[in-house]
């Protein structure tokens, strides 16, 4: 028995030094991550670490990185992007080369990829969203959230969206983070935004807007919300706007929370003072506000309704009843009982959604993720995955940070055991690029980029002002 195991050690060492031996292990390995995000550039940062001998390129399919920490973030959050910081450390080594312009699945093939690196990292994103599938849904002015913030925040293919808020009420659909983000956007004061990178055009379309009403509406109830407390502590602080939030709807929920895990004990004590235990001066402040946010829960929409004229009127909501024994878990389940609610503006902010880039990658279109193994792509040896391409779309920066440094070290240990065939063929996946007309922007390239956005913000007070045209874009990335 033990002279069996210990021949079979020995064949898979063997088995290891052969696969060495054929691909070259003299070789040092490259590895190629797809997408420059947080999930991309904390992936980048392990790999580099862990190995001295790594080289790593980032693709990006935008003339410019940082994914959704330039294009998701809210502009009046500017203190999220200083992970920027650390990024661009990343990409400044020698051993790192950032390689933007290129569209994975489109210019260049996850299998001509795989001949000429390594391993490949997918950390594409989630680039869609979740659609309700309910009549009207495709109206004028029903917005998904995803491509309101791409409008704010400059992403070059929702510069133009189609977006009217000349009408007083807009609905948000959804109970999350990027709800109250869309929300407050549209609430906060034209002057505080005017002081934020969000693009000139938004900001010009905000200051003619008549919103003065945003009501967020959930399917579940008060102990389910998907926001976190920071977020809506800074709702209930935003100036000239005051919270509506119905008493019966929290009720009881002071006991409650007393037993409730920590952050959602403080999430629930938060909404429970607001609604019910003001202070005077939050109550007198809120007096005089013209403007408020509404939170509505327990209503699935139905059906988006339109005028005779296809005009968007407002939304036909199910009222639902919550069922489960445990609190914060329970479901919605609809009754018969309808409730008509007036707007002229419908946000959808149900959740983003990934999608398959590539035909070889394997792909779970229902939940709407890379099908893995926390972390490595099911039955493709050399292929990861990171971040919301492959855990969904859910979680902040941190939690992506921890997922790409977890995927890097999943990545450096098979390289580490011989598992993988040492390819070092990056200088021809480049080749390949220019032969097909592929314009590429280098980190440098972006640095430029970067000097005309800061340096054009500086003239309108801002932070930066975003270059939203991508031709504009590359031409001054490549003058
Ligand atoms: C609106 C919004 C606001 C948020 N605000 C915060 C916040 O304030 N604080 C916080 O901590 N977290 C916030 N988050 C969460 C945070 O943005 C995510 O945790 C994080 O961005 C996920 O990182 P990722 O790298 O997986 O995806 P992404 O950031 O989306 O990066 C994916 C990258 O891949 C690129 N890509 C896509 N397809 C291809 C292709 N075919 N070829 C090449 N490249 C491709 C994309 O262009 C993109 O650059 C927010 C999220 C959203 C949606
Ligand atoms: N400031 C920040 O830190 C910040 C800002 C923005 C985003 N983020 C993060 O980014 C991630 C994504 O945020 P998100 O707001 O897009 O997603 P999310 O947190 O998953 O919230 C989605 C919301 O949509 C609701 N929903 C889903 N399907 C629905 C349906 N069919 N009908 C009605 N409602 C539906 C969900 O309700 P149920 O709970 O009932 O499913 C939930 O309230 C989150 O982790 C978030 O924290 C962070």
């Amino acid at each position: 028995m033990l002279y069996q195991r210990l021949c079979l050690r020995h064949l898979k060492h063997v088995l290891k030094i052969a696969i060495r031996h054929h691909s070259g292990s003299g070789g040092k390995p490259q590895v190629c991550v797809i997408g420059s995000g947080p999930a991309g550039f904390y992936t980048a940062q392990q790999l580099l670490k862990g190995n001295p001998d790594i080289h790593v390129d980032i693709y990006e399919k935008l003339p410019v990185p940082f994914g959704l920490v330039r294009y998701g973030v809210a502009p009046d959050h500017p203190e999220v992007k200083n992970v920027i910081n650390t990024f661009t450390q990343t990409a400044n080594k020698d051993r790192c080369s950032f390689i933007g312009n290129v569209t994975i699945g489109k210019d260049i093939s996850v299998a001509e990829l795989q001949k000429f690196y390594t391993a490949i990292v997918l950390s594409y994103g989630a680039e869609d969203d979740r659609k309700l599938g309910i009549p009207g849904e495709d109206l004028p002015n029903v917005i998904s959230a995803r491509n309101f913030v791409g409008w704010y925040n400059g992403l070059p293919e929702d510069r133009n969206l189609a977006v009217d808020l000349d009408t007083d009420t807009a609905i948000v659909l959804g109970h999350g983070n990027v709800a109250l983000d869309v929300a407050r956007i549209l609430l906060t004061p034209v002057d505080i935004l005017a002081k934020t990178d969000i693009t000139e055009y938004s900001l010009e379309k905000l200051r003619q807007s008549r919103i003065e009403r945003v009501i967020l509406v959930g399917r579940r109830g008060p102990l389910q919300v998907a926001f976190t407390i920071k977020e809506l502590r800074e709702m209930v602080k935003l100036p000239g706007t005051r919270p509506v939030l119905h008493t019966n709807d929290y009720l009881g929920l002071d006991d409650i929370a007393k037993d409730l895990p920590r952050p959602r004990k403080r999430l629930t004590e938060l909404l429970y003072k607001t609604a019910l235990t003001p202070t005077s001066t939050d109550q007198k402040i809120w007096a005089s506000a013209t403007k408020e946010w509404e939170l509505r829960f327990r209503l699935s929409p139905l059906e988006i309704l339109s005028s005779n004229s296809s005009k968007l009127s407002g939304v036909r909501f199910g009222v639902n009843r919550l069922e489960g024994s445990e609190l914060t878990t329970q479901k919605a389940v609809l009754t018969e009982k309808t409730e008509d609610i007036p707007c002229g503006l419908v946000l959808r902010s149900i959740g983003y959604r990934s999608w398959q880039i590539d035909p070889d990658i394997p792909f779970d279109e229902r939940q709407g993720v890379i099908r893995n193994n926390k972390g490595r792509v099911d039955g493709k040896t050399g292929l990861y995955c990171s971040g919301w391409a492959g855990r969904g779309p859910v979680g902040v920066i941190l939690g992506t940070m921890t997922d790409g440094f977890e995927v890097g070290k999943l990545v450096l240990k098979d390289i580490e055991d011989g598992m993988l065939q040492v390819n070092t063929g990056r200088d021809n996946a480049l080749q390949l690029l220019q032969d097909r007309g592929v314009s590429v922007v280098s980190f440098k390239d972006w640095e430029k980029i970067d000097c005309v956005e800061t340096a054009d913000g500086e003239k309108n007070g801002k932070p930066r002002e975003k270059i939203v045209e991508t031709d504009r874009l590359i031409n001054i990335a490549k003058t």
